[in-house]
């Protein structure tokens, strides 16, 4: 297996934002509130029209300037994502018109929350085997498109946003994937889902009146199940490459909830200065939060070449993921 690094980041959220005080004009719930439960203050909200793919294509044009490509060098694309631009064709082929990756071929994946990590691993597969030279990996999600927003449980919770990365053969020396540990639980499915819109439930004017094409969730179980297999899944990773949380210099979870994060970095022995938690400007963007908390880290100096990171995630399914990596930019 060949060893692969990261060659090329990119992230982007459309401009238009939504405050916890403009949501309190919606719905019945203060900035007090979404702050202290959540840690949220704002989230950003495509225009009309936007859809997932439009926000992913600058996240992505900017992943592969930075690994020194064009996208005609891109020979494979992997799309995490919850809110395709339509069920088919997948947003994957959408994106590859879009950018002129007129080489690639690729799918969409669906592991809610858990997309960019399961796409990170499935390109990294590809790439470490020799079926991919240059893999785009990409994380987008117009949460806007399946709120409710007269669901205070719900539509204070989530944001649009987009992230990507190039994946690309490592140098002998260079920084590198490192390894992984994804497992599902189907039998959390009812606990965060969108009922209506599939083979199960088609789209009818009952569907339709009865909202059953929004998400909806059972926001504490989704909690106690997200604390104890996020902290289970990072210390699995950790212990089987002989680490501990003190090894780690960056901590990358998901970003779903302060308290959820702060929990995870508890059981694995992590201080909060080890620690990225920027939801407060995105919300849960579901696949774009881990790369575009990788950004953020990386603008704020909080994360350099060589640093041992690891990225974990929890989502509807339930899926469960984490990827431990030296970085490599
Ligand atoms: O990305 C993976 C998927 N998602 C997650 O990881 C999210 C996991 N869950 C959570 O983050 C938290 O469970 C929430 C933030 C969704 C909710 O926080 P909580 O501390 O678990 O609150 P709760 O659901 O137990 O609700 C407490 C109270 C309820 O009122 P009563 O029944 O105690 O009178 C809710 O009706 O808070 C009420 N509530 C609100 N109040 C003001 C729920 N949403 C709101 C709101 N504003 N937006």
């Amino acid at each position: 297996m060949r060893p692969v690094k990261i060659a090329g980041l990119g992230a982007y959220v459309p401009p238009g934002v939504i405050t916890n005080d403009d949501l309190s004009k919606m719905v019945d719930t203060t900035d007090e509130w979404i702050l202290q439960r959540t840690g949220i203050r704002e989230r950003h909200k495509v225009a009309p029209g936007e859809a997932t793919s439009d926000i992913a294509k600058p996240a992505a044009l900017a992943a592969i300037a930075e690994a020194g490509l064009t996208p005609k060098d891109i020979d494979f694309i992997v799309f995490g994502t919850t809110t395709p631009d339509t069920i088919f064709p997948s947003t994957a082929c959408v994106l590859q018109a879009k950018i002129g990756a007129t080489n690639a071929w690729g799918f969409d994946l669906g592991a809610a929350c858990s997309g960019f990590v399961y796409a990170l691993t499935t390109a990294w597969k590809m790439v470490a085997s020799g079926a991919s030279d240059h893999a785009l990996v990409v994380g987008a999600d117009v949460m806007s498109s399946i709120i409710d927003y007269t669901d205070r449980s719900t539509c204070v919770l989530f944001g649009d946003g987009a992230g990507a990365v190039v994946l690309s053969v490592a140098g002998p020396d260079e920084p590198c994937l490192i390894d992984f540990a994804n497992e599902i639980d189907g039998h959390g499915g009812d606990a965060l889902c969108m009922p209506a819109g599939g083979s199960k439930l088609p789209a009818t004017h009952e569907t339709v009146d009865k909202k059953l094409h929004y998400m909806r969730q059972d926001g504490a179980a989704v909690f106690k199940f997200a604390v104890r297999q996020s902290g289970e899944i990072a210390t699995r990773v950790l212990t089987k490459n002989g680490l501990t949380g003190a090894d780690l210099d960056l901590f990358v979870s998901h970003q779903a909830n302060r308290r959820i994060i702060e929990a995870t970095a508890e059981r694995i022995g992590l201080p909060m200065d080890k620690v990225i938690i920027n939801l407060e400007y995105y919300g849960n963007t579901t696949a774009a939060t881990i790369p575009l908390a990788l950004m953020d880290a990386r603008k704020d100096g909080r994360l350099k070449k060589g640093d041992l990171v690891l990225l974990t995630s929890v989502g509807a399914g339930f899926t469960v993921g984490s990827v431990l990596l030296r970085w490599s930019l």
